[in-house]
């Protein structure tokens, strides 16, 4: 029997795909159940292929899977952009009559439901929607008055006839799949209760560990698929009395970060690729005037405008070594909605220690993935702020001290006043040009993060540690590509495959010492990334003795535990 059920929902932009995919979604987390969901949505600003997919289980999930068990089929292009994943044992719902006649694959029940014709006879064409949930509500057994009260929140804003008209339209889907004889054996197990979780998509769960960590100022320009960032942080920033700026562009969003952190404020910006390119150069005068920083990249398919709406895990050398001169960072990277939350208060944590740019890389999949996660309590994550002057003596913003950390100023304290340039200086801030300062302070510069991997919890070995003779191979993986792995390594283990897992956040500096101990352990590496180079794989080939297998992937799409179970065992033979 199946542990999990993965319902795809796709069809045109604009026909309500995703409102539907997220009512399936909130109804399973009030039956207490786990979901996973992603969803793409099309380039163009209105029309274009439009998909959500929601994985419920009774078990904790950690990808999207590999395929569905369900597709609902809004038009002929949603039923051609899955046609290759219907095969033998799945179950497709599709509008009938509507504006495909589908050859149904040997082995797959198909259930014809006048999703279009039934909202026409009732006026409502919108409605669409609302039919096939009502339709999909029975034949899967998806909570029908926890779907009725979602529909009200939902539509609740759009008035009382939208709300009536939708929940009109989803009694009559229901009546319709009535009439269907079920022959397939998928149900959703809702004999739960709710649990004590919220469902987040990644991108809200980043804005809601910012609120923990306590930023004061964000500022940035849209992009796609960072912009919810900010959509989120603005309803809940100004109530605790902060500033959400959207600036003119992305130099002009990191330049107020950085002036809002020299005021003394926990400042941030999110951005994406093509955004954190256009920063290169204040990452830099972050570095040299130590002011601390958080800068959220979400990735996305590139290079230049590439592919706005898909995932990649591609911004690693930009992240990395973006700027000119010798300008450190910290960077980190988080495997899910959870980690989203946690990883953004270590990023505010470590930009206020280090008094540096922390980059945090996030990715589409996370982007327009939502899951359930635990409620957080806020009170459960120790904060960090930075060392500021005590008053005593003469000040020097850029003193040399043994850890390299310089005690901050805010303007206006007495005796406090400083300049923080991006020019070289000496201890007081004045312009110095001479070799020596030059060397001493970036020596000061680069010295201070000497103890960040302290600072960071060590990555985590997913099964025994173990000795090079227990372990066939080593899964290297970093961020949302871990929770595929994760559960493709559950499936190699279930065949007595000997096979365990690393998975850093800590990306740079790179935890060389944690890298060499794992792979001490393996007799091969595996080391799978979503991007054409082996972003990855380079820096552990030039910072470790490590020479792990790169497996390059760039199709705009995440892995799925199958391609990595198949990679492995191609490994193996
Ligand atoms: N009755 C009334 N309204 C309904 C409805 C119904 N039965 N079903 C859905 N709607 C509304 C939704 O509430 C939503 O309205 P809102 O935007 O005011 O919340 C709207 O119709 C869209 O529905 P939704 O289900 O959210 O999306 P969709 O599946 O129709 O897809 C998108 C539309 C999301 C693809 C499209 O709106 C979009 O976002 N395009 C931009 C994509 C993009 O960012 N491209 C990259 C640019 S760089």
């Amino acid at each position: 029997m199946k542990k999990d059920l993965t319902i795809r929902v796709a069809g045109e932009g604009g026909e309500g795909v995703i409102s539907t995919g997220d009512m399936i979604t909130q109804a399973c987390a009030r039956a207490g159940l786990e979901v996973y969901t992603s969803k793409t949505f099309p380039a163009e600003i209105k029309g274009g292929y439009a998909r959500y997919q929601v994985r419920t289980s009774r078990q904790k999930l950690t990808n999207p899977g590999d395929g569905f068990d369900v597709l609902c089929a809004f038009n002929g292009e949603a039923f051609e952009m899955s046609r290759h994943r219907l095969v033998a044992g799945t179950v497709l719902v599709y509008d009938c009559p509507g504006d495909f006649t589908p050859e149904i694959p040997a082995g797959v029940v198909a259930y014809p439901v006048p999703m279009s014709e039934a909202a026409k006879e009732m006026r409502n064409p919108r409605a669409k929607n609302m039919v096939a949930l009502g339709a999909l509500s029975v034949l899967f057994n998806i909570p029908e008055n926890s779907l009725r009260e979602v529909i009200v929140t939902k539509f609740k804003r759009k008035g009382e006839e939208i709300v009536q008209g939708n929940l009109t339209a989803f009694e009559k889907g229901r009546e319709l799949a009535a009439t269907l004889i079920k022959t397939d054996g998928y149900l959703v197990d809702a004999s739960g209760t709710a649990k004590d979780v919220i469902v987040l998509s990644g991108n809200q769960a980043v804005g809601l560990g910012a609120l923990i960590a306590g930023v004061d100022v964000f500022s940035a320009y849209p992009i796609t698929p960072a912009t919810e960032i900010a959509n989120y942080v603005s309803r809940h920033l100004p109530k605790r009395g902060g500033t959400l700026i959207q600036a003119e562009d992305e130099i002009a969003s990191i330049s107020q970060v950085l002036g809002a952190s020299y005021a003394g404020k926990k400042s941030m910006t999110a951005t994406s690729g093509p955004g954190l390119a256009l920063m290169g150069e204040m990452l830099g005068m972050a570095f040299m005037s130590e002011l601390p920083c958080v800068v959220v990249d979400v990735q996305r398919g590139g290079p230049s405008t590439g592919l706005p709406t898909k995932h990649e895990q591609s911004d690693l050398f930009l992240a990395i070594h973006g700027g000119h001169g010798d300008a450190g960072r910290i960077v980190l990277s988080v495997e899910d909605v959870e980690d989203c939350i946690a990883m953004t208060v270590t990023a505010f944590n470590l930009a206020e220690k280090y008094q540096c740019p922390v980059i945090l890389l996030s990715d589409g999949s996370l982007a327009f993935s939502t899951q359930t996660v635990p409620t957080p309590n806020p009170d459960s994550f120790p904060l960090v702020n930075r060392e500021r002057w005590n008053g005593e003596g003469t000040y020097h913003r850029y003193a040399l001290t043994a850890s390299g950390i310089s005690p901050m100023a805010d303007p206006g304290t007495p005796g406090g006043a400083h300049i923080a340039t991006g020019i070289e200086h000496g201890e007081n801030g004045q312009p110095c040009y001479t070799p020596v300062n030059h060397e001493a302070m970036q020596a000061k510069r680069f010295g201070k993060l000497k103890t960040v991997i302290a600072d960071v919890a060590p990555a985590e070995v997913d099964g025994e540690v173990g000795d090079k003779n227990t372990s066939d191979i080593g899964i290297i993986a970093w961020g949302s590509t871990i929770g595929v792995v994760r559960e493709a390594i559950t499936r190699l283990r279930a065949e007595g495959i000997r096979v365990k897992g690393f998975y850093p956040k800590l990306l740079h500096p790179l935890p060389v010492s944690q890298f060499e101990a794992f792979g001490a352990t393996c007799s091969r590496l595996l080391l799978p990334e979503v991007n054409f180079q082996g972003q990855l794989a380079h820096f552990v080939r030039a910072e470790t003795s490590l020479r792990p297998t790169s497996f390059p992937l760039c199709g705009g799409l995440p892995f799925t535990p199958a391609m990595i179970v198949n990679r492995v065992k191609e490994m193996l033979s």
